[in-house]
């Protein structure tokens, strides 16, 4: 997914979040470390990668591969079984018990016939065998695979601890506001919603959570004086509440799994009537995401108890949030919005706010 964005007079365009992880993963592949005590064995195995585009590091016994695993993390181990000194079920032993050893592939190349050496390897957890005499194409195939997968796994850790950490970060700036507590994650579930309904895929969903997550990150700067004030907000301490969006913007500008978010968090709070911030866009010149988010954001605040004032009940939300549609809402979003609140599935979100009236 290409995503474009126009901040600071610049037109920007990103990738998804997944795919700029998937690239990071690859970039920081390791080689593949051959270990093979037959050297003419060796130098096929290695050859054949090698002209394939690996880069190879290779090792003639169990404690050689440890020692060159000591000055770099392969990416793939692929093993003979007997060898001198240290054979491949030590070295697999040994590889699983080290920290982060447990994520990589590691492949046995055993001779036909070997069965008891199967028995033993798969007593150890061990199920992958390639048998000798092998094929450049075999060889390959297994490599390519066990690499791919390992990326998909590494893939999918690496998301749930980037969320994991935004989450964190998301409510330490909320947790200053004893009001907004969960609103991000209402938010996310309230925009999901919609999402589904506007038939977007996995991908776009992605930026949605990031960007629904994140939104309010450049409040971090907002003191909690002006977070926490009973009272209306006087002009200068709007002019700093109304620079959060740009504020956030520019945090996370410089990373680029999170550069989906940008469009939402700096175009939150523009109104389809052109009155809103920070640039007064309207209409369809307001991203999309930023016009969903738009919606349910208002619709939270409304609904979750606030300093200046109580919570108003979900069905007065409700018709304010349809009053709104063509003035501060894009009446589409608003249409969606119908859809799912006649579907009960905003009011069953809702209903699991504690702070709700
Ligand atoms: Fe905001």
């Amino acid at each position: 997914m290409a995503v474009t964005y126009r901040f600071d007079n610049q037109q920007y365009a990103f990738q998804s979040g997944s795919y700029m992880l998937e690239k990071e993963i690859r970039r920081t592949h390791g080689p593949v470390l051959v270990v093979e005590d037959d050297p003419s064995m060796m130098i096929a195995l290695r050859d054949i990668l090698i002209s394939a585009g690996y880069i190879v590091r290779t090792a003639a016994n169990g404690q050689a591969a440890l020692d060159v695993m000591a000055e770099e993390r392969p990416s793939l181990i692929l093993s003979d079984i007997s060898m001198p000194v240290m054979d491949g079920i030590q070295l697999f032993g040994a590889v699983r018990k080290q920290p982060g050893g447990i994520g990589i592939p590691f492949i046995f190349l055993t001779a036909r016939g070997t069965r008891e050496d199967i028995v033993a390897g798969k007593s150890m957890g061990v199920d992958d065998y390639i048998a000798k005499p092998i094929t450049s194409h075999e060889l390959l195939a297994a490599v390519q695979s066990r690499l791919q997968r390992a990326d998909e796994m590494m893939l999918v850790q690496l998301k749930s601890a980037y969320m994991a950490s935004l989450r964190a970060l998301a409510n330490a700036i909320e947790a200053r506001d004893p009001y907004t507590r969960d609103h991000v994650d209402r938010v996310n579930a309230y925009a999901q919603a919609m999402a589904r309904e506007l038939d977007w895929d996995e991908e776009r969903r992605e930026a949605l959570e990031f960007g629904a997550i994140l939104h309010d990150i450049g409040k971090i700067d907002v003191y909690e004086s002006i977070l926490q004030k009973t009272e209306p907000l006087k002009e200068d301490e709007w002019k700093v509440m109304r620079k959060h969006p740009v504020r956030g913007a520019k945090m996370i500008e410089d990373i680029p799994y999170l550069a989906p978010a940008i469009p939402m968090i700096l175009y939150h709070h523009e109104r389809w009537d052109g009155k809103g911030y920070p640039e007064g866009l309207a209409g369809e010149k307001i991203p999309e995401e930023a016009r969903l988010l738009a919606v349910v954001d208002a619709f939270d605040a409304m609904t979750s108890h606030r300093p200046y004032r109580a919570a108003i009940d979900l069905d007065t939300a409700y018709e304010l949030v349809i009053q709104e549609a063509g003035k501060q809402f894009d009446p589409r979003m608003v249409e969606v919005f119908k859809r799912c609140w006649e579907r009960n599935e905003l009011q069953t979100i809702a209903n699991r706010n504690p702070n709700q009236s």
